[in-house]
């Protein structure tokens, strides 16, 4: 199960026993993820951020292959709505500036949800998060902590249970 702690502060965490549960935590996000949402991805390889990320842009209604951007850095898609979701990986970046090639403004006024896994690569370049998620081993679990940092943030993370 997912235990929570702490539901009225702004720094959350609870503990995920499988995959599965990763999964619905993300999903619980996603269903009340606010507009132009940036969620960064902290977390060792392995850790599950693409896991979360996966379920998280399918929650939201992407459908077919969900590629990983570990050697094209970016995957955008466009949701039902016309909106676009745009998951990142920055582990592979050389430089932070090659952020500057990705034209992330082009997606300005379009985008539902900006999901960055390593955004730490990107050294400031990209967008400020809403919400900062780490990731930690935790047993054969993980521990999932969740921060918000703006405004939108902690009215997400305080619109559901999670
Ligand atoms: N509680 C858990 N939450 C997320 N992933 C888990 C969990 N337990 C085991 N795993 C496994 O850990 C791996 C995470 O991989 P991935 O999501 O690609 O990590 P990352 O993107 O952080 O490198 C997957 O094989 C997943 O099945
Ligand atoms: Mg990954």
């Amino acid at each position: 199960m997912l235990c929570m702690s702490d539901t009225n502060s702004l720094n959350k965490h609870v503990h995920s026993d499988t995959p599965e549960h990763t999964e619905n935590m993300a999903i619980a996000l996603a269903s009340e993820c606010p507009d132009a949402a940036v969620l960064y991805l902290y977390g060792a390889l392995g850790a599950g951020k693409s896991t979360f990320a996966r379920a998280f842009l399918r929650a939201l209604g992407v459908q077919g292959a969900i590629k990983s951007p570990t050697y094209t850095l970016l995957e955008a898609y466009v949701l039902a709505n016309g909106q676009d979701a745009v998951h990142m990986d920055c582990y592979r970046m050389a430089q932070p500036d090659e952020i500057d090639y990705l034209a992330l403004d082009a997606f300005d006024g379009t985008m539902k949800v900006l999901l960055v896994e390593w955004p730490e690569k990107a050294a400031g370049r990209l967008p400020p998060p809403d919400i900062e998620i780490q990731l930690e081993m935790a047993g054969d679990g993980r521990r999932i902590g969740m921060r918000a940092v703006t405004e939108k943030g902690r009215n997400w993370l305080n619109s559901g249970s999670f």
